[in-house]
């Protein structure tokens, strides 16, 4: 595997893999959710770049930014195991040459939930992910399902500037107990570890009930009820349009379940395309 940490050895690495590149944009502390992007991105056939950067502008708490879990030599070990043919790994100085001057600044699917909850992430994340796309100017880029908003925007942010890459979506891993895997699962202690997979049971829960034909504003109410009284903080629940991330008063087709909610110090996110008999999946492809 060859290691970029310059601009001028990532388009070395580049040269010597030639064209139609993939890419995996991460920010490090990879676990197997990552390791399955990685994998959709081999099954296109062309050589693999990931990328690790803990992008500092993408966070809007400098507490939340300094605990972000960093292990540079395990995720390279994992990146090297998993068969990847580059790893691109930026300094700030390199991405940020000239501090935070310019931004992208997303509206659309950007506003709301995460929009609101955490502002100017999605500006942060939207000016990151072009900067990596232009640096490594991929064929296709590879991002998972489990941040859906995060998706979507990468998504508007590219066919607004008619970036050349297809934008693929892969759907979340899970533990066998359902949680979805994220770097931030670490961080619970043990009895919130326990408690952590009802977020997915409710969000299952929930689609059935929508799809049993229940209002859909009693059911939202009484999941929020349920996830309260088992010691989660719900910041936001909600069933909206999987492209435009509007909320939905009533089942459609390509609707989704979005949650955010905090089990002690930790945020678990997680989403559930609510899906309707014999109607196809709404997939990130
Ligand atoms: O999902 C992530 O890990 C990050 O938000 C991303 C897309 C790598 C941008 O920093």
């Amino acid at each position: 595997m060859y290691v970029a940490r310059t601009l001028d050895e990532l388009a070395a690495g580049i040269a010597s893999l030639g064209p139609g590149l993939a890419l995996v944009p991460t920010m490090g502390a990879l676990h197997a959710g990552h390791l399955s992007l990685l994998e959709a991105a081999q099954h296109g056939g062309a050589p693999v770049a990931a990328s690790i950067f803990v992008n500092p502008t993408q966070f809007n708490q400098s507490d939340d930014l300094a605990r972000y879990p960093r292990d540079e030599s395990a995720d390279l070990e994992l990146l090297r195991q998993a068969g990847c043919d580059l790893a691109w790994l930026p300094s700030v100085q390199t991405m940020y040459p000239a501090g935070d001057e310019i931004r992208i600044v997303p509206q659309g699917a950007a506003l709301g939930w995460e929009g609101d909850v955490r502002p100017g992430h999605f500006s942060g994340v939207a000016t990151v992910v072009t900067k990596l796309l232009n640096q490594v100017s991929p064929q296709r880029a590879y991002f998972g399902e489990k941040d859906w908003q995060q998706l979507q925007v990468i998504r508007s942010v590219v066919d607004a500037l008619f970036m050349p890459v297809a934008i693929i979506g892969v759907p979340t891993l899970r533990e066998p107990d359902g949680l979805a895997m994220s770097s931030r699962n670490r961080f619970l202690g043990e009895q919130e570890r326990e408690r952590a997979p009802a977020l997915y049971r409710c969000l299952s829960r929930l689609a059935q009930a929508i799809l049993d034909g229940d209002e859909v504003d009693v059911c939202l109410a009484t999941a929020r009820e349920d996830l309260t009284l088992r010691g989660f903080s719900v910041e936001y629940l909600a069933l909206v349009d999987g492209g435009s991330l509007h909320p939905a008063a009533e089942l459609m087709p390509g609707a989704r379940l979005l949650a955010a909610a905090r089990l002690g110090s930790v945020r678990l996110l997680d989403n559930l395309e609510v899906v309707l008999p014999g109607g196809p999946r709404r997939t990130g492809l």
